[in-house]
């Protein structure tokens, strides 16, 4: 739901874009969405992709990518700062100076380097992200999208006739641990489409899942003081970093207090953050509830419910509320899924990334006014990682847990009389990041597509996963901070820099 006009007129308050402008945007991008296709997961029918993830699995438990280029970008003080920001300047000004084609050139290539090195990516992020096949080969797919797509809107930014686009200058990447490859790559790749330079700094549980990813840059052609790592242990140099006067521009993806806290080191922050998400699934009586359980089942506890994008809350509506039969199915899905470590190709769900903070164990293990539980979580393991998925019944309105996000396997059930009522409930939390609705009536589909309150709408589908071009990722309200421009979508790039008139008819 990004609709190109409405966006670009947000995107107005903060880019002095004009309308112009964005028309001619809008049919260069048709033109180079032409050219796009997006590139598909490894299928697991074929014999030799199932030896190949054999391999892969095996090697996980003892890989070492990453861990040299890491070594090398280790920050221990603000001088080391100071440099790195002056390189990104000085190479910025010829990256940025290079025709757009060019640089969708290397771009493209990007695409093609991570795609032969799959494999790898694969292994540190099940070795050091926690994640599963099914969940990271997307991941990588989602990755070489961004490369190839953000390649083509280059390729046409220099295009518009009578107007220049000027890039940001030094970017700043600051992505999450939960998707180390799809994000910092897709946050990276468009700052670079954009001709800016790159400083990049991975989240720390996830930072040889980062190293990997500049490695595949640098080898594509990304010159390596364009694109630089950056390993920053310790916090106050982080917050030197995030405040430094040379940082023109920052990508975050994260919590909505992350978000504040970064704006809390430096007010005038040029921050493009997407943040959290409190995101449900309403459940109608014309539901195929088959389809629902499924869906709602993947959502909640991929990855082990660790995405902004993740259905923490199923609303069921009218008589799937007083039935037993969701509740039943869910019970019985949710129950035997298989929880282990992501190197057991039997596990289809993985471990948390760290031992749970106080408010995850608060969700995980207590149950508020009038809850119970359908499905009780349990912790497997003593390193605490480890927790089989949970599901409390009984959400009340108001409740922390309609409006807390809390970032695990764990999944609250509402109720409503009607639709209406359950938008009302799923529109009433702060943030408005993802949102679906499991429904085979028309006309409760086009209400609930009028009325929702969130940035990424998907019926009859799960809520997680989105797909480069096709479904651009964002949030409303709180889930997003800055532009709210959608990553892998037409206008990304567009907050990225800013346009000058060129001639006079601009
Ligand atoms: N883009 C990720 C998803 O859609 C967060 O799940």
């Amino acid at each position: 739901r990004e609709r190109f006009l409405g966006s670009v007129a947000e995107l107005d308050a903060v880019v002095p874009v004009s309308h112009r402008v964005a028309d001619r945007f809008a049919a260069v991008e048709r033109a180079a969405a032409g050219r796009f296709e997006n590139t598909p997961d490894t299928d697991p029918a074929v014999a030799d992709n199932r030896a190949w993830v054999s391999a892969l699995l095996a090697r996980a438990p003892g890989t070492t990518l990453g861990q040299s280029a890491l070594a090398a970008a280790r920050m221990d003080s603000e001088s080391q700062l100071d440099a790195v920001l002056k390189d990104g300047a000085t190479a910025g000004q010829a990256w940025g100076a290079l025709a757009g084609a060019e640089r969708g050139r290397v771009l493209h290539r990007v695409g093609d380097v991570l795609e032969a090195h799959r494999a790898d990516l694969i292994e540190i992020m099940v070795a050091e992200g926690g994640k599963t096949v099914d969940q990271a080969d997307p991941e990588v797919s989602e990755a070489i999208d961004f490369a190839h797509y953000y390649a083509e809107l280059a390729s046409e930014l220099d295009q518009i006739p009578g107007a220049r686009f000027v890039p940001a200058g030094v970017t700043l990447v600051t992505p999450p641990w939960n998707f180390p490859v799809a994000i910092p790559t897709g946050s990276a790749l468009a700052a670079l489409a954009a001709g800016s330079a790159v400083v990049f700094k991975p989240a720390p549980v996830t930072a040889r899942c980062g190293a990997v990813i500049a490695e595949a840059l640098w080898e594509a052609g990304i010159p390596r003081d364009v694109l630089q790592l950056v390993d920053v242990g310790e916090r106050e140099l982080g917050r030197q970093l995030i405040s430094h006067p040379m940082v023109d521009r920052v990508i975050l993806t994260g919590a909505y207090e992350t978000a504040e806290l970064f704006r809390s080191f430096r007010p005038d922050l040029p921050l493009l953050a997407e943040t959290s998400g409190k995101n449900a699934i309403i459940v109608t009586p014309s539901a195929d509830l088959d389809a629902a359980v499924k869906d709602v089942v993947a959502s909640a506890f991929g990855h082990a419910g660790q995405k902004c994008s993740a259905a923490s809350l199923v609303v069921l509506v009218g008589s799937v509320a007083s039935s037993s039969r969701f509740r039943s199915q869910l019970l019985d899905a949710v129950s035997s899924l298989v929880v282990g470590r992501p190197e057991d190709p039997t596990t289809r769900m993985g471990p948390l990334v760290e031992t749970p903070g106080p408010k995850l164990l608060e969700g995980l293990t207590a149950l508020g006014p009038g809850e119970r539980w359908l499905v009780q979580p349990r912790r497997l393991d003593d390193a605490g990682t480890l927790w089989s998925p949970g599901v409390r019944d009984g959400v009340a309105r108001g409740s922390a847990f309609h409006r807390i996000e809390y970032f695990g396997p764990i999944l609250g059930i509402m109720t409503a009389a009607t639709l209406d009522e359950a938008i009302e409930l799923v529109n009433d939390v702060d943030y408005g990041l993802t949102s679906g609705l499991h429904s085979l009536d028309g006309i409760e589909i086009g209400r609930w597509l009028d009325r929702i309150e969130a940035g990424n709408l998907y019926v009859n589908r799960g809520i997680t996963g989105a797909i480069v071009r096709r479904q651009p990722f964002g949030g409303w309200k709180k889930s997003a901070v800055g532009p709210g421009a959608k990553a892998g979508g037409p206008n990304y790039l567009l907050g990225l820099g800013t346009w000058e008139a060129d001639g006079a008819t601009a």
